[in-house]
């Protein structure tokens, strides 16, 4: 692959793809250029002052060094820089003598490395700042505390236990995601809502997602859809796996809560939803606390085209009655209050899946783990629950401190914000033993296995349906009759969720579906 980048059109870009790969790929030897680096630095430093004082050179009066921040960062950046393609050039060769330097590209490195290393990106592109923070909070320990953003939660146990408290911590309190929602949908959305009320509705919801209803959605709404993406694979044709999500995850959605749309563009609908979804998520952010007013009118224009879909179902007398619209209808909800629990839902069913299975994909392609998928059919509940342990869709949850108090001997403090960092959590050496590494034969402790999908009064409404319809997709994609490659693949930059724009996959040799 590195040989075809190179002869590629895209010229630097692609050489810097390339040559950062082969930074990836040597980090070892970088560690050793810095530590080298940095005893250079030392000695040279040591060596002037030597000298200085050897040619008689006295200090005459006390000499005070003020540092500039800016520079300083910007010096100490630049010799990062510098340092690790001087490392991928010179120390690499003797780490790995035999190794040509060209050669220690991702393509050439193990599929494990190639697969961290995709992953390392999705991130790393995509918000760059939230995920550097992500990443310095996740070695302070099991929390820390970044004012002003708040308490960084790393420990699976901490978490579930804040989860859980509702008399120090909740969902709609300055400081938390309800803040934002209330503004943009009102005050009845489910995320922003605490309370008997909260568990009233969600009990009453629980028909709309009971085990029975997605097998019948799965059965009539995304198997045609599975079933066209298998055909087209197997006559050869490349697909771009993240569109296809797109469509899917927006069908299910649509059936879900009711929503018809036009059968000549079934496909334009779904991407309109899709892109409404985005807009909508787009407007919240790691540090924000309230949106602008600008914000809020952008909001309410989203919603507004979004009432006018739900507003149909909600009359309509054809839709299906298990539909949530007409079921929030049935229990007596007027419209303003349906509107903003069937949007909330909508949200959550499109984009975390749409983003999260081409990940789920790619890392058991990258792997080479989906050789071994396809031929043992009893490893797909783990490829699922491994995968989404490793993509953990939705990154963090956060709640608002609404009383001081200690969990397992961690301070919160009224008034601030715990983050819950899903991603941090669910990789954690200490509950998933070597946590970085992906693999589908992995015995996940059961007691955290789902705490991506969050827990206590607000733990997801949609774990049995994500769980369904990953298996639905894996599981077609495992039966295929051909190994999957990708093809091409783009990494989203500045989107809520990281994830793939788009994700070219095809079989490595076209033949027909078992
Ligand atoms: C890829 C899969 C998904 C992941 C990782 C995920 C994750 C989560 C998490 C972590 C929460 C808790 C939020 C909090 O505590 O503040 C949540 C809540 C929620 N999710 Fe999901 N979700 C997924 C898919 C879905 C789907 C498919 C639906 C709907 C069909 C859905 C609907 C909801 C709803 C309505 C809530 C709010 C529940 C409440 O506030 O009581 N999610 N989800």
């Amino acid at each position: 692959m590195a040989g075809r980048w190179r002869t590629t059109a895209a010229g630097r870009g692609i050489r810097l793809h390339e040559s950062l790969q082969t930074i990836y790929a040597d980090r070892p030897a970088i560690v050793v250029a810095s530590s080298l680096h940095e005893l250079a630095w030392l000695f040279g430093a040591i060596e002037t002052w030597i000298a200085l004082w050897l040619i008689g050179v006295r200090r005459t009066r006390p000499v005070g060094y003020t540092v500039w921040p800016p520079g300083a960062a910007i010096l100490s950046g630049w010799s990062a820089a510098l340092r690790a393609p001087l490392a991928a050039r010179f120390i690499a060769p003797v780490w790995k003598p035999g190794v040509a330097a060209h050669s220690r590209t991702i393509s050439n490195c193990s599929a494990m490395d190639k697969a961290g290393w995709h992953e390392f990106l999705v991130y790393a592109l995509n918000r760059p700042l939230a995920f550097a923070i992500i990443h310095l909070a996740a070695r302070l320990g099991q929390a820390a505390n970044l004012p002003p953003i708040g308490t960084f939660v790393n420990d699976a146990e901490i978490a579930r236990e804040v989860l859980t408290d509702t008399a120090h911590f909740d969902s709609h309190s300055p400081g938390s995601l309800g803040v934002l929602l209330t503004q943009a949908l009102g005050s009845y959305a489910l995320l922003n809502m605490d309370g008997p009320e909260h568990r009233q509705l969600k009990r009453r919801l629980l028909d709309v997602f009971s085990t029975k209803y997605i097998s019948l959605l799965l059965n009539t709404v995304t198997d045609p859809l599975v079933a066209g993406l298998r055909a087209e694979l197997a006559t050869g044709c490349t697909v771009d796996f993240v569109a296809f999500m797109k469509t899917f995850a927006s069908a299910m959605a649509c059936a879900m809560m009711g929503v018809a749309v036009d059968p000549a563009d079934e496909r334009g609908a779904y991407a309109d939803m899709f892109a409404l979804a985005t807009e909508f998520t787009a407007l919240a952010g790691l540090g924000k606390r309230r949106l602008s007013a600008a914000e809020t009118a952008k909001a309410h224009r989203i919603t507004d085209r979004w009432a006018a879909h739900i507003r149909e179902s909600y009359d309509s007398k054809t839709v299906r009655e298990n539909s949530l619209a007409q079921q929030m209808r049935a229990m007596g909800f007027p419209f303003e209050a349906a509107k903003g629990v069937v949007i909330i839902v909508m949200i959550g069913a499109t984009e975390l899946i749409t983003y999260g299975l081409p990940r789920m994909l790619a890392l058991l392609v990258d792997s080479g783990q989906m050789v071994k998928l396809r031929d043992r059919p009893d490893l797909l509940d783990g490829a699922v629950d491994e995968g989404f342990r490793m993509v953990t869709p939705s990154n963090l949850v956060l709640r608002a401190v609404t009383a001081d108090c200690e969990v397992r001997g961690v301070r919160f403090r009224r008034g601030t914000r715990a983050l819950v960092v899903f991603r941090t959590i669910m990789r954690h050496d200490r509950y998933f033993p070597n946590g970085s590494r992906f693999d589908i034969e992995r015995t996940i402790d059961p007691r955290f296995r789902r705490l991506l999908f969050g827990a206590g009064p607000h733990a997801c409404l949609g774990t049995g349906l994500a769980l369904a319809e990953a298996r639905q997709v894996l599981a077609a994609m495992r039966e295929l009759d051909g190994e999957i490659e990708i093809a091409r693949r783009r990494y989203n930059r500045g989107q809520t969720y990281p994830g793939y724009s788009s994700l070219a996959i095809r079989l490595r040799r076209a033949a027909a579906v078992r």
